[in-house]
């Protein structure tokens, strides 16, 4: 028992759980966030997405992380691990745009889906507003939803495009 517990020490250096607790003694609010995540069942810790960040944990946070991935870097981020929601949206307006790096916005992998806690289709819609509250004439009726579902009733969630295209 005692040796086989050695084992897995040895082969897990850094479970994920003690990794986030490194990281939660400090950030509270987003390790409980991650919590209700997929992600947090899965290999994925802090430090997928932000690096180790040691020097940045024993300075209390006087230097900054590893890598804190901006909204253009999240599809490659993402995408290494869901290849077809990176290759649909990168070819959609929403990631035209985003990977332009211009001046203008448009919605990220993070922006609909969140980074720590998963949004919910309710709080996606928040999101859409932000941007589409008024839609480009001609444009079908839609009927008046709390929810991102009634966009995707007509819309593809990643290319965007309609049954039309
Ligand atoms: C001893 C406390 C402490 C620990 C441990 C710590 N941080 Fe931080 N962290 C801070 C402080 C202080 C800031 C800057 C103030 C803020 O934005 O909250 C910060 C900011 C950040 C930011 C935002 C940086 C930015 O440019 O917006 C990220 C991301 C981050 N930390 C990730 C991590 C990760 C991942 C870990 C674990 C590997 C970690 N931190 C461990 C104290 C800590
Ligand atoms: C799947 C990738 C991913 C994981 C895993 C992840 N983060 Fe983040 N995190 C991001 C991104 C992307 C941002 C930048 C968000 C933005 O700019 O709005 C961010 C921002 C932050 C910030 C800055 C404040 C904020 O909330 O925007 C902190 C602090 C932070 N993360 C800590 C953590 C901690 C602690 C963990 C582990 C419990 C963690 N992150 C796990 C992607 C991730
Ligand atoms: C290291 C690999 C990895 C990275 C990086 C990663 N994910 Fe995931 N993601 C997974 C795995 C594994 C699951 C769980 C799949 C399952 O439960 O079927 C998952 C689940 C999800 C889900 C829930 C899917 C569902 O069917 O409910 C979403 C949404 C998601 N990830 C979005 C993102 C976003 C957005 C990013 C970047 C900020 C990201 N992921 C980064 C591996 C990854
Ligand atoms: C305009 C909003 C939007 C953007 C941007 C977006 N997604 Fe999604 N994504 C959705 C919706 C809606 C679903 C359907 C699942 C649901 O109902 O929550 C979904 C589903 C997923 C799933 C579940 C499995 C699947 O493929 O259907 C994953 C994983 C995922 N997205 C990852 C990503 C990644 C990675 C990016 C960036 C490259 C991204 N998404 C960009 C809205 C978006
Ligand atoms: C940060 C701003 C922003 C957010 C948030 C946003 N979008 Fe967009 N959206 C854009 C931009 C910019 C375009 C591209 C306009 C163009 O190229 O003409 C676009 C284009 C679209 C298109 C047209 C695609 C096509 O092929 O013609 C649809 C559909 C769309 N968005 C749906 C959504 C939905 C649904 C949400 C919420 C889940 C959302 N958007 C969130 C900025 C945003
Ligand atoms: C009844 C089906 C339907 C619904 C529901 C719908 N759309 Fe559309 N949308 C279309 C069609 C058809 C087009 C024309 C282009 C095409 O064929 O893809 C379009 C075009 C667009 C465009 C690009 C042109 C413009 O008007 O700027 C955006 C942005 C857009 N839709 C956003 C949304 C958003 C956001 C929602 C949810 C609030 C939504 N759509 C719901 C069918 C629909």
């Amino acid at each position: 028992m005692t040796v086989l517990l050695f084992f897995f020490l040895l082969v897990f250096p850094v479970a994920a759980q003690e990794a986030h607790e490194i990281c939660a003694s400090c950030h509270k609010l987003q390790a409980t966030d991650f919590q209700s995540h997929p992600h947090a069942k899965q290999q994925i810790n802090c430090g997928t997405c932000h690096g180790e960040s040691e020097t940045h944990s024993s300075t209390n946070g006087g230097s900054p992380p590893d890598r804190v991935p901006a909204g253009y870097e999240l599809p490659a981020e993402c995408g290494a691990c869901h290849t077809d929601a990176q290759k649909d949206y990168s070819a959609s307006k929403h990631g035209v745009t985003v990977l332009a790096r211009g001046q203008k916005l448009a919605a990220h992998c993070g922006t609909c889906h969140g980074v720590h806690a998963p949004r919910t289709l309710a709080q996606m819609k928040v999101q859409c507003n932000r941007c589409h509250e008024k839609l480009a004439e001609p444009h079908p009726p839609v009927p008046p939803s709390e929810t991102a579902q009634v966009c995707f009733t007509c819309h593809n969630n990643h290319t965007l495009k309609t049954a039309a295209r």
